[in-house]
């Protein structure tokens, strides 16, 4: 079930596929938790076969990001995955994928850019390149796997909006699925970063999921002002914590709005010491 190589996945999906069977893909950077898991049981449940990837991907780490310290579970993530009932645990190399040389250029490597306009905010904004290392990336396992499915959290919700334009434009034949956030009792979305978390940075990370909540409230009350609305973070706040967004958004076009609805994501970004955190909702 564990395979390393590009032609060991491609010489089973042309079985699968030559039998009829739908294929599922879960794109992942391992480290999983119950928020993948949750990804991993829907492809299941929906597909005749599913194949999860395992690929810390070098090139959507910006320079002085967490690439090396990345948490690397394989062996916890095989076992979560043979339970869950997935085919195909493809963890390759980053020579597998990128060939030797100069992994990190697009001088020598062939990009897929997303449109500026879904990058140039968010998390595009603080993290230059990173959607662009994403979108060549999850082009590649489409590629290599050809599912018929593919499974994406909102907890990446910036990131789910750049690869459904990117599916779209590019005709690629996939239907992408995206999957509810998987939170902690706490509130706290799960997330491969919050194993760099302290017990005390854990209770400073609640501060994300009560602002996002207490929005949500405030816009249920009836209050649709953005300004009103972001104002009302400010409680939650303290010296723990460096705010690097509270953007409203439109949850397809990633617009800005001035007035929230139905149609509204709020997203979030904020650090706690080295670690940064990022959740949203939808208002509607
Ligand atoms: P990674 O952070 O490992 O996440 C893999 C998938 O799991 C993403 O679709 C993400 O949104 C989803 N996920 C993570 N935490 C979740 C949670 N708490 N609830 C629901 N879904 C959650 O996102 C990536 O990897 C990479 O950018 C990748 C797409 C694999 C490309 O390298």
């Amino acid at each position: 079930m564990l395979r390393h190589t590009i032609n060991e996945v491609r010489e089973q999906i042309k079985k699968w596929k030559k039998e009829g069977l739908t294929v599922g893909l879960v794109p992942t950077m391992g480290a999983l938790h119950a928020g993948h898991l949750s990804l991993i049981k829907k492809s299941v449940e929906k597909c005749d076969r599913t194949v999860v990837s395992v690929f810390v991907n070098p090139i959507q780490f910006c320079p002085g990001e967490d690439l090396d310290k990345y948490p690397r579970t394989l062996e916890a993530d095989e076992k979560l995955c043979s339970d869950a009932g997935v085919d195909i645990v493809f963890a390759p190399s980053p020579k597998e994928m990128y060939g030797e040389g100069h992994i990190l250029s697009n001088d020598f490597l062939t990009y897929v850019i997303p449109p500026y306009f879904y990058v140039d905010k968010l998390c595009g904004k603080s993290r230059v390149g990173h959607f662009d290392g994403v979108c060549t990336v999850v082009n590649k396992l489409f590629n290599i796997v050809q599912p018929d499915y593919a499974f994406f959290g909102q907890k990446d919700a910036q990131q789910l909006i750049i690869i459904k334009k990117m599916v779209k434009d590019l005709n690629i034949p996939v239907e992408i699925i995206p999957c509810p956030i998987v939170r902690e009792e706490s509130g706290l979305a799960l997330s491969s970063r919050n194993k760099y978390l302290s017990d005390e940075d854990k209770k400073e990370a609640l501060a994300l999921s009560k602002i996002l909540f207490n929005i949500k409230a405030c816009y249920d009350k009836g209050i649709t002002d953005v300004k009103a609305l972001t104002e009302t973070a400010y409680s939650f706040l303290n010296e723990h914590h460096a705010l690097e967004y509270l953007e409203f958004r439109d949850k397809e076009n990633l617009e800005e709005k001035t007035v929230a609805d139905d149609n509204t994501q709020v997203f979030i970004a904020l650090k706690i010491g080295d670690v940064r955190l990022i959740d949203n909702i939808l208002l509607g």
